[in-house]
Parts: structure tokens; sequence; C-alpha cells
């Protein structure tokens, strides 16, 4: 998809997912306005409007969150200021300047519900506070006639908090062997594929929610092993345990699609992550 000219303000730039967007959207074109979270706290809804009105853009990637989920639960006022009000002061802007929305949502929407894989068909049950703020800014954002992906990805850099990659980077440097879970069931991608799908949506007429994911699933343990095999590093320190319970979030939080968001494999996308971001 060629971007041409058109120009795109995006929230969350900064972020883990953030420089993949950058990337993609430089690499095909756009001209770019990103505002950080100082420049546009998106709580603020005079700066969101005002923001957008000096900045022109016609289209809107809408990335920034509270991403940090524990963070979230110890500072839930907070969640919702950023995740639900502030997607709704984006969703307003975008509205009234009648221009297109493209969002990114989590799999976590389905953090209280049990069996999955989770279709777009499945009614979400958020449980714990990250999961609800996101939904209802989700929600925002397709009463609008936005266009939401929920996935679930990875890279080696978060500014949320530490991510899975980077644990089991860490950790298999170590002497002591670590824990990684043989129940907790997951379909991720890689941080670049959510950015390609997100940048594309910027030119369909797609509305609604999609989701993005892999189309094999793997236990956090066997995703552990596949990272540390692909970066050629020793493996023996995985120490597989299984997760007794885990709070507000589901064991079984694998994705599937009707709507075509099944892409490669798991192995595929660790493959990404080595080749764009090597030790
Ligand atoms: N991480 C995942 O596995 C995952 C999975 C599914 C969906 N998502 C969603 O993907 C998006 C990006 O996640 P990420 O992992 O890239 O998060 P991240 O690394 O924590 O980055 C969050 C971004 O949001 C910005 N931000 C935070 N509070 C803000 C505020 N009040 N006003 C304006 N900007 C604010 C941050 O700016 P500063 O750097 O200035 O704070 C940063 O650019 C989020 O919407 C998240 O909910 C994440």
């Amino acid at each position: 998809v060629e971007g041409g000219e058109l120009r795109v303000l995006v929230t969350g730039a900064s972020g883990g997912l953030g420089r993949y967007v950058l990337r993609e959207l430089k690499m095909n074109g756009y001209e770019v306005f990103a505002p950080s979270s100082s420049e546009m706290p998106v709580q603020n809804r005079l700066y969101v409007l005002n923001t957008i009105e000096h900045a022109q853009p016609q289209a809107i990637l809408h990335l920034a969150a509270l991403a940090n989920v524990d963070r979230c639960s110890t500072e839930p006022e907070l969640a919702m200021a950023v995740n639900a009000l502030g997607t709704m002061h984006v969703a307003e802007a975008a509205v009234f300047k009648r221009i297109r929305l493209v969002y990114a949502s989590t799999n976590d929407v389905f953090s209280e519900c049990v069996g999955g894989p989770f279709s777009e068909d499945r009614v979400p049950v958020p449980g714990m506070p990250y999961s609800s703020t996101k939904l209802t800014g989700e929600l925002a954002v397709r009463a609008v006639g936005g266009y939401a992906i929920r996935a679930n990805f990875f890279t080696r850099h978060c500014n949320a908090k530490k991510s899975f990659v980077d644990y089991v980077l860490t950790s298999a440097k170590k002497e002591d062997p670590f824990p990684c879970y043989t129940n907790v069931l997951s379909t991720p991608v890689h941080a670049s594929t959510l950015a390609k799908r997100l940048v594309d949506a910027l030119m369909t007429p797609e509305t609604g929610v999609l989701h993005l994911c892999s189309y094999n699933f793997m236990t956090r343990a066997e995703q552990a092993e596949a990272i540390l095999r692909a970066y050629g590093l020793p493996t023996d320190r995985i120490s597989p345990v299984p997760l007794l319970e885990r709070r507000g979030r589901p064991l079984d939080a694998r994705l599937t699609s009707i709507f075509g968001g099944v892409v490669g494999s798991i192995a595929d996308e660790i493959k990404k992550l080595v080749t764009l971001e090597p030790l």
C-alpha cells in the first residue's frame, strides 16, 4: 500500500510498537506527524482537538496507551483517563475532521473469557482495568467508523515493562533456571507484522475489528525455547512449569480470525525478531 503524500498523525510513536509503525509509514512514503505524550497528552481533550486541528492530518493511527497492565491495575483512574477517555478524544477529533482512524487494540479484551481461541464474533469480557479501558477505547473507535486491530505482539523493546523476549534473553545468560509456563497459550506476532497491518489499514475501507494472529499457537515455554534457538543461545536454563492461576488473564489467550487476520507461523514471526532486533 502506497501512502503517497498522505499526512498521518501517530500517537504513541515512541513505544515498542510505535517505532515499527514509524518505520513502516516512512517506507511507504507517508508524511508523519508524531506528537509526544507531553505535546499531546491524550487524556486532555483540548490538547487533542487543538493538536489535530493544527496538524491537519488525513488519517490517525492511535497507539498511545497506558500499556503496562500492572500499572493500570494500581492506577485504574489513570488507565481510564488515558486508554478510555483519551481514545474517545481522539475518536471525537477523527469524526469531527472526517478522517480515517485506526487503533491498536489487544487480545486482553478477552481477559475474563474461558476457552480460546477467540475470533472476532466472540463477545469480549474484560476483567482487569487495562482490558476494560482498552475495550472502552475500542468501542469509541468503532462507534465513529474507525478500525481496531487486536493482537498480541512481541518485540525486545517495550517502554511499559520488561518484554517477554527480554526476560528470556537476559535470564538465559544467568546461572539459575528461569520459569516459563507450560499452560499459557498464545498466538503472538512480531511488532513489525502488526505495524504493517495497521499502516495498510489506513488505505482500506474496513471498519469494525480484526484479530491479527499467528496460525499456530505455542506455550510460553515453547516460545522461550524457539526464541533462544533462533538467536543461537542455549535453552537448558528454561524451567518449564505450569502456572496455577493467572490473575485477571486467561491461560488460553489464543486469537483466531474469521476476517483474514491469521498470518504466518510463530517461527516465522520469531525470524523477523532475530533479523530486526539482533543481539
Ligand atoms: N505490548 C503488547 O503486547 C500489546 C498487545 C496488544 C496491544 N497493545 C497496544 O499497542 C499500543 C502500543 O503498545 P506498546 O507496547 O508500544 O506500548 P509502550 O511501549 O508502553 O508505548 C506507549 C506509548 O504511548 C504513549 N503514551 C502513554 N501515555 C500517554 C498519554 N497520556 N498521552 C499520549 N501518549 C501517551 C507513550 O509515550 P511516552 O513514551 O512519552 O510515555 C508511548 O509512546 C497500546 O495501545 C497497547 O495497548 C500492546
